[in-house]
């Protein structure tokens, strides 16, 4: 079953390199069950979780050095899902093949191409390099939220929320006061909002540790289909923030890679990293709690959003001007999504058709 909410073309995440091992994980991404598993050199192999003889899950097969064994009839199938053993009978049919991905792992993070092979170009993955730098720690986890992974985007790009759903730790009047300033280019969205000479809300404050007014900023940045990296922080006012110099305050990026499960279900990978006390695994540690306790409380009210959108099929979003940063990038992917159904891009019409 193909969906129209999300684009195939594109790298999606299927969880942290640390989630697959020497073993058979089943995954579902986009709808599509795949198995998941390394060979001996430590490569991800993602393939169909069906055999290609009677469709039984591989994933509750077993691994024989490099390759995989159904676990209905004992087919074999290697790493590139070519099968090279068939109880019984010496020739193997050449038909006898399951699926394969591209995988490739990166920023701590698997990501699979699910389209055309021939599309999967490794430079468009998003570049979250601060997952992976030495001036950056933190941690983070996975959640599986039970909505459409899109609602999960809006709440990202419009933080108003926060004054309303978090208002005891990172939310406060402030932030639903102030305006933005939204900008985009090819797959990518940006929601900029500066909060200037404001009294920094709870969370903000401990991670500051220093009394006084300051200037806050969110900068969300948004990378189609499903990626948003926000740069956070706080300085005291006057010390130059706003000008560039933000030695004088506290830096977190909260990266989120939210990969659809279904049309009502997503992976919400999360990572919260700091360029502050990176020594400090305390600080790693109730940094990581405060932030799950966050999402906790934007995981009930999504999960209630899509149950009342369940109740009522029919009825449309209003979108205000909060909603402007969620929009532009439901219409990136629906510009990926329309891309795809028009066929390779550049080709007039007729020799579309032939493509
Ligand atoms: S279904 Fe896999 S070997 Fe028969
Ligand atoms: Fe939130």
């Amino acid at each position: 079953m193909t969906s129209t909410s999300f684009p195939q073309n594109a790298w999606y995440a299927a969880g942290w390199s640390h989630d697959v091992a020497r073993a058979l994980k089943p995954v579902t991404i986009c709808q599509r069950k795949l198995v998941l598993y390394r060979t001996s050199s430590g490569a991800v192999t993602a393939m169909d979780d069906a055999c290609w003889h009677r469709l039984a899950p591989l994933s509750k097969g077993r691994i024989e050095g490099d390759n995989v064994v159904c676990p209905y009839h004992g087919l074999k199938f290697e790493p590139g899902g070519r099968c090279v053993h068939m109880p019984s009978q010496d020739t193997i049919n050449p038909s006898a093949c399951v699926r394969t991905y591209p995988a490739v792992e990166r920023h701590r993070m698997i990501w699979l191409w699910l389209g055309d092979p021939a599309l999967a170009d490794d430079s468009t993955i998003p570049d979250l390099w601060w997952l992976t730098s030495d001036d950056w720690a933190g941690d983070g986890g996975t959640i599986h939220t039970k909505c459409d992974y899109r609602l999960v985007l809006d709440n990202l790009m419009d933080l108003t929320h926060e004054t309303f759903v978090h208002p005891e730790s990172i939310g406060n009047e402030a932030v639903a006061e102030a305006p933005f300033d939204v900008t985009n280019e090819g797959r990518t969205v940006k929601v900029t909002r500066w909060m200037k000479g404001i009294d920094a809300p709870a969370f903000l404050r401990a991670q500051l540790g220093k009394p006084g007014d300051v200037d806050r900023w969110q900068i969300i940045n948004f990378t189609a289909p499903s990626t948003i990296a926000i740069d956070v922080g706080v300085a005291l006012t006057g010390t130059g923030a706003p000008e560039g110099d933000r030695s004088q305050g506290v830096n977190l990026m909260v990266i989120n890679i939210i990969t659809p499960e279904t049309d009502k279900t997503a992976h919400y990978f999360w990572c919260v990293v700091r360029n502050y006390r990176t020594q400090d695994q305390s600080a790693t540690v109730s940094i990581r709690r405060g932030v799950r306790e966050v999402f906790r409380q934007d995981e009930e009210i999504l999960e209630a959003q899509q149950e009342g959108m369940d109740r009522h099929p029919d009825k449309e979003f209003y979108n205000l001007n909060i909603d402007a940063g969620g929009m532009w990038a439901r219409r990136k992917i629906d510009a990926m999504i329309a891309e795809e159904a028009d066929g390779p891009k550049g080709l007039p019409q007729a020799e579309r058709a032939n493509a």
